[in-house]
């Protein structure tokens, strides 16, 4: 029998301090998340230089606690894998310096990951079964991509946002109608039962493109709440909330029905903190429904950031020889999928 492999999956990118124990790639031993959420509610919006600092108070409790609660020390690992981008490039120092501190220390190998892949590897955790080849529509605050996850760590980006991701288009009008911060789950309750048909929004024509654009959808949104407040009228925002989240859920749905034709990949993955939504995941699984697709989704507290699922492409990245040295740094812009995960 083959032995097992521990990866401390450490990630901080944005507003979350998070540290996992994870085996073999699929199952969690422990999983830390320390939010910032609350404290950035206040301002709005995350403030990169308040995160760098909190991540510097959480990071270490977070790891200590991960390794607590899976009852194993840091030499039990057999590598340390740590988000190196794309994030916030303060944010993302925090959790790289104290992974490369504890593999200088210990021997550990240390495994950089990008987040992105991180992402995908949530639907691994869930599911046991999963294996590629899938098609994988990655949607969060700053990237929405369908991604054609070839091998555990090939991917081909089959299309993605030429402007707003599709988390930004729905946290700043959750945050003009008054919903505040964080925007994407307040909507997302906001909506709930409201009437999906009671208002419209831009449509985007992209014919012979797999790709999408959001800017002009929110414009929209945008100008709808401007005319109703000159007008003296109010925004039911139950409904408005309905019919947006409506809105996006079907674009994002039409795109990767178009990569399945394509492909003919017929397995679906969704990534990502708005693969939570509960609009899209109810679009997709009517759609997965309706064209006799295989449809998955990671749970809930696996869809936003998290150390388990950076533990997860960890493992992956470690079984085909992924290692770093000290000199790794932080990469805000990380590009991804150009032939793997680290180009
Ligand atoms: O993946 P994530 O945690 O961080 C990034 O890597 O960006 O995603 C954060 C995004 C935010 O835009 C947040 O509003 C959105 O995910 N989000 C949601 C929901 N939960 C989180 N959007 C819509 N509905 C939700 N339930």
């Amino acid at each position: 029998m083959e032995k097992d492999v521990y990866i401390l999956g450490i990630e901080s990118s944005c507003d979350e301090t998070a540290c996992s124990v994870v085996k073999n790639g699929r199952v969690i031993i422990s999983n830390i998340i320390a939010s910032q959420a609350d404290f950035h509610e206040e301002y709005g919006g995350v403030v990169p230089e308040l995160a760098s600092r909190m991540h510097v108070d959480a990071v270490y409790p977070t790891i200590e606690k991960a390794l607590k609660e899976a009852n194993m020390s840091l030499t039990d690992m057999d590598a340390i894998a740590v988000t190196y981008g794309p994030g916030l490039v303060g944010a993302l120092l925090v959790g790289l310096s104290a992974a490369k501190g504890l593999s200088a220390a210990s021997g550990v190998p240390l495994v950089g990951v990008n987040h992105l892949m991180g992402h995908i590897c949530a639907n691994y955790l869930c599911f046991e079964e999963l294996e590629p080849p899938f098609l994988c529509l990655c949607v969060s605050g700053g990237n929405t991509q369908i991604v054609l996850v070839k091998d555990y760590s090939e991917f081909e980006i089959l299309g993605r946002t030429r402007d707003d991701a599709a988390g930004e288009a729905i946290d700043k009008i959750a945050r003009v109608i008054g919903l505040g911060y964080p925007g994407g789950p307040k909507m997302d309750k906001a909506g709930q039962g409201g009437d999906i048909n009671a208002y419209t929004f831009a449509k985007t024509h992209m014919a012979d493109t797999l790709d999408f654009s959001f800017s002009g959808i929110k414009t929209s949104a945008l100008n709808t709440i401007n005319i109703a407040k000159q007008k003296g009228e109010e925004i039911n925002v139950q409904d408005f909330c309905a019919s947006y989240q409506n809105h996006l859920a079907e674009i994002l749905v039409k795109n990767t029905i178009k990569a399945v034709k394509q492909t003919g990949v017929r397995k679906i993955c969704l990534a990502g903190g708005v693969s939570a939504n509960s609009f899209l995941r109810n679009s997709f699984d009517i759609a997965a429904k309706n064209h006799k697709l295989e449809l998955f989704y990671p749970k809930l507290g696996l869809c936003t950031d998290n150390g388990a699922m950076i533990a997860s492409a960890g493992y992956f990245e470690y079984m085909r020889g992924v290692r770093h040295g000290l000199d790794l740094n932080a990469a805000p812009s990380l590009k991804f999928g150009v032939n793997n995960a680290n180009t």
